[in-house]
């Protein structure tokens, strides 16, 4: 079975997607040149711009807490920076006090994640886990987190931790898809148009593992609340992109953007006690070497909400 859901629905929604946020609408041409305008004078410059220091993410302080929120209005993402160690103390609780001191509540149940929801990262040699790219050592491909999710469990928060980094590598290459968007239209207004069929990219369904999942069928981009949303997944397996020339040309001029070294493109190893605080922005993850003494650590968060100001 294949689900689908055009953009900006969700169920009992009746309003039509573009009513809070005019500029995403591909028609809107005056709206989205204001938007575009405002979006970009704000813009980060670089990683640096991006950082946050942060005593203890377990108790963020009120100036921390604003000055997160900022940088996810300005760009959708954020990176913290501990200033200390934190011996001893549990780091999966310190990120999800973090996550519920940002409005982060509904965590997404993954099969693989620990039971409380958060999902520790790390090398797995065998067992189910060690089958899963996440759980080696090697690259991950540009996505979006949770792009194989039904509508209903939409991840629109996403939360990382560093704990302990590799011996070598494992930097995440970040992107905001809002930057993304930009982008695109710039160039040809009708790769927003076709990213925005609610079939231009489906995932097949998988029962592997106990799993059960249906075949997902969706937009890349969409509206939520007058927001911009993306599902996306740079692999080309187990995916099929709808056959329409327009939305082969735009998702090869996704890779285009995603592989070039434009501004709004970001680089950062997390180190220990630092993180990522994001809605959803593009990442990847580059392959890394552990020390076997030591090796890399983080916890992820998914959540169904979204870090939103207001
Ligand atoms: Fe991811």
């Amino acid at each position: 079975m294949t689900r689908e859901y055009a953009s900006g629905e969700a169920p009992g929604n009746r309003v039509p997607p573009y009513a809070a946020a005019p500029h995403f609408d591909p028609d809107d041409e005056s709206a989205y040149a204001a938007w575009r305008k405002a979006r970009l004078a704000g813009y980060p410059a670089r990683i640096a711009d991006l950082l946050v220091e942060v005593d203890d993410i377990a108790q963020p302080t009120a100036d921390e807490r604003r000055r997160l929120m900022f940088l996810v209005a300005a760009c959708n993402m954020a990176v913290y920076v501990e200033r200390r160690p934190h011996p001893g103390r549990d780091d999966k609780q310190a990120l999800r006090a973090l996550g519920l001191s940002l409005g982060l509540a509904r965590l997404d149940g993954n099969h693989l994640a620990d039971d409380d929801g958060i999902t520790p990262l790390a090398v797995h040699r065998d067992g189910t886990r060690s089958r899963y790219i996440p759980y080696t050592d090697r690259p991950i491909a540009w996505h979006t987190d949770g792009y194989y999710n039904e509508a209903t469990q939409r991840v629109r928060g996403l939360l990382l931790h560093c704990s302990r980094p590799a011996a070598q590598g494992g930097e995440n290459r970040l992107m905001d898809p809002e930057a993304l968007y930009i982008g695109l239209r710039d160039e040809n207004p009708d790769w927003i148009r076709a990213l925005m069929r609610s079939d231009a990219m489906t995932i097949p369904g998988n029962d592997e593992d106990g799993m059960t999942r249906p075949a997902v069928s969706g937009p890349v981009f969409f509206v939520e609340e007058g927001r911009l949303a993306m599902r996306y997944t740079a692999r080309t397996r187990s995916i099929e992109w709808h056959a329409d020339p327009m939305v082969q040309e735009a998702a090869a001029a996704i890779r285009r953007h995603l592989d070039g070294s434009g501004p709004t493109l970001f680089q950062a190893r997390l180190e220990a006690g630092w993180g990522l605080v994001s809605n959803n922005v593009l990442h990847t993850r580059e392959p890394f070497a552990d020390d076997a003494a030591a090796p890399r650590l983080l916890y992820r968060a998914r959540y169904h909400d979204r870090i939103s100001a207001e």
